[in-house]
């Protein structure tokens, strides 16, 4: 009697033990490229499109601060987010290109070339920078932000993001 208990309880304990190793691996097996799928995106590090084509430099006139304008995304997680971008491309001569970022660096409006004055103004609060984007009046505190540039295969390049400039 005690033997045929003893047997049924062994039996019941492994059939639970077994549905448990069974359930235990259908979970793993379907449970973990489910959580590797959702998590990926968020342990991805954060991507940007750092290298932007401005064209051939000849279309920018020397002297003359042209605005280029482009968008791009910035991807992080599942986090997905179109940003706006303006660029002033100063050719100084025939090789020579500088790019300042059009965001003026008192509170981040957007500054605009005035020929008439040879300055990028702020029309926030009158900020004025020179055509090398130096700040010479108004409240900004510093020069306007510039990127590195690059010409490669008779294209202009720039590396986002912008650096900071010191006067
Ligand atoms: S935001 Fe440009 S001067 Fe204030």
């Amino acid at each position: 009697m005690s033997i045929t208990n003893r047997n049924n309880i062994n039996r019941r304990d492994f059939i639970k033990a077994t549905t448990a190793f069974i359930g235990g691996l259908i979970g793993i097996t379907i449970g973990l490229p489910t959580i590797a799928y959702l998590l990926s995106p968020s342990l991805r590090k954060t991507e940007d499109e750092s290298v932007v084509d401005l064209g051939p430099p000849d279309k920018y006139p020397i002297g003359i601060p042209t605005l280029f304008e482009f968008t791009r995304t910035k991807v992080n997680g599942w986090e997905r987010t179109g940003l706006s971008y303006g660029v002033f491309v100063l050719r100084q001569t025939e090789k020579d290109v500088r790019v300042f970022s059009d965001i003026c660096t008192h509170l981040a409006c957007r500054v605009s070339w005035h020929p008439d004055q040879q300055h990028y103004i702020s029309p926030c609060h009158d900020g004025h920078f020179n055509i090398v984007g130096n700040n010479v009046s108004g409240p900004p505190p510093c020069p306007l932000d510039e990127f590195a540039t690059k010409i490669e295969n008779g294209n202009l390049y720039i590396q986002l993001p912008a650096f900071k400039r010191t006067t």
